[in-house]
């Protein structure tokens, strides 16, 4: 296994509109989804697209909450109207937080890791990670979905923000 480079905001890479997986379960998917794995536990990170370490591929790893799953070729679609704010990071913009507006709730579908057919529905920050990495693999940041860009910030100066205020 091995630790992968994280391509930063400015790289082409995540512009770009990523590419269906054929196989999933082909030996070198396998290689790159455990490399995901083992670099996002190391960033830190709830999710991780596939653009983001340089692979134009539909594939991005989200944290379900109990657990971090790989889903490729992934489908996500709103559930109902309601909206949910909340604030969002992303490792290709370091440093920075931003409050998003979302869809509250989502149905997720796609591929496992053995090429299996998978679905979900998603709510909380589950939901939220979700649309944030299927927004990855069309070559769009959070910062697009920000009502507000007056609400994007140095994660240093948010904290120091809130403790003022609490
Ligand atoms: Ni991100």
């Amino acid at each position: 296994m091995a630790l992968l480079k994280i391509a930063r905001m400015g790289h082409p890479i995540l512009l770009g509109t990523a590419a269906p997986v054929a196989r999933p379960d082909a030996p070198e998917m396998r290689r790159l989804v455990a490399d995901m794995r083992e670099t996002l536990a190391d960033s830190g990170g709830i999710g991780l697209a596939a653009p983001q370490i340089h692979q134009p591929l539909r594939l991005f790893l989200w944290h379900d909450g109990a657990a971090v799953q790989a889903l490729f070729n992934p489908v996500i679609e709103p559930l109902g109207e309601e909206r949910a704010t909340a604030w969002e990071g992303c490792l290709s913009i370091p440093g920075l937080r931003g409050l998003v507006e979302r869809p509250a709730r989502v149905r997720w579908s796609g591929l496992d890791e053995a090429g299996v057919p998978v679905s979900g529905e998603a709510e909380g920050i589950a939901a939220r990670v979700l649309q944030h990495e299927n927004d990855h693999l069309d070559g769009m940041f959070y910062l697009s979905r920000m009502p507000d860009l007056g609400r994007l910030g140095f994660v240093e100066e948010l904290a120091r923000a809130m403790e003022s205020r609490a």
